[in-house]
């Protein structure tokens, strides 16, 4: 496992209850503002802390929950609320590649993962190619400032790093929402042609 990598033996920590006011889902949902959502991909999604009230808040979509880590997958298969298993879909992924089909989602959503990846700029690609043309992508990361908890700073990415790799992949309409008190959190939209 890469030294930049969350240890799955912690993941009782990515459902603490403080993450709720630090990284609030019914937050970022709204602000994406998405238009009739079917389809989420989650990448790199843990136990799923955001796939599941995303999946709440889009009772009739599908949210593809994708992770390299075979522990957060089965500790997904085993803990997921038994009335979203139809709904919350276990996908294991490799470094750089999702196996789910071009063109089917309306947003891919990203949250503390940036800093663990070994190849961002491939998995950018990834996350255009799985989006529809007018799909979202999301990416919420610790920012690269000292705050009360995170990984250490030296592995955090800079806002700017973020906004050049959304660039070099063809996203537009980039935003950044100062919303959230320790994380980056942007979104760029896949063109329509
Ligand atoms: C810090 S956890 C965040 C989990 C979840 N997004 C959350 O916010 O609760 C990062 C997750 O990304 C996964 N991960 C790391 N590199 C990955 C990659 N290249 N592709 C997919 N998942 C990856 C890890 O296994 C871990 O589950």
């Amino acid at each position: 496992m890469s030294a930049n990598k969350f240890n799955p033996a912690k993941l009782a920590k990515l459902n603490h209850p403080d993450r709720y006011s630090r990284e609030n889902p019914d937050l970022i949902w709204k602000t994406l503002a998405l238009a009739d959502p079917r389809v989420v991909v989650d990448i790199g999604a843990g136990t799923g802390f955001f796939a599941i009230p995303f999946s709440r808040l889009m009772p009739t979509g599908t949210v593809y929950a994708c992770d390299i880590a075979d522990e957060m997958l089965l500790w997904m298969e085993e803990n997921l609320p038994e009335e979203l298993a139809e709904r919350i879909v276990p996908v294991k992924m490799e470094e750089r590649a999702v196996p789910l089909p071009a063109g089917i989602a309306d947003l891919v959503l990203m949250v503390n993962l940036h800093h663990e990846l070994e190849d961002a700029s491939a998995i950018l690609i990834e996350a255009f190619r799985l989006l529809k043309p007018g799909g979202k992508v999301a990416i919420v990361d610790w920012k690269d400032e000292p705050t009360e908890s995170g990984p250490p700073l030296e592995i955090r990415v800079s806002e700017q790093s973020i906004l050049d790799q959304f660039a070099a992949t063809g996203f537009e309409q980039v935003r950044a929402h100062a919303s959230l008190p320790c994380h980056h959190f942007l979104e760029a939209v896949k063109p329509q042609h």
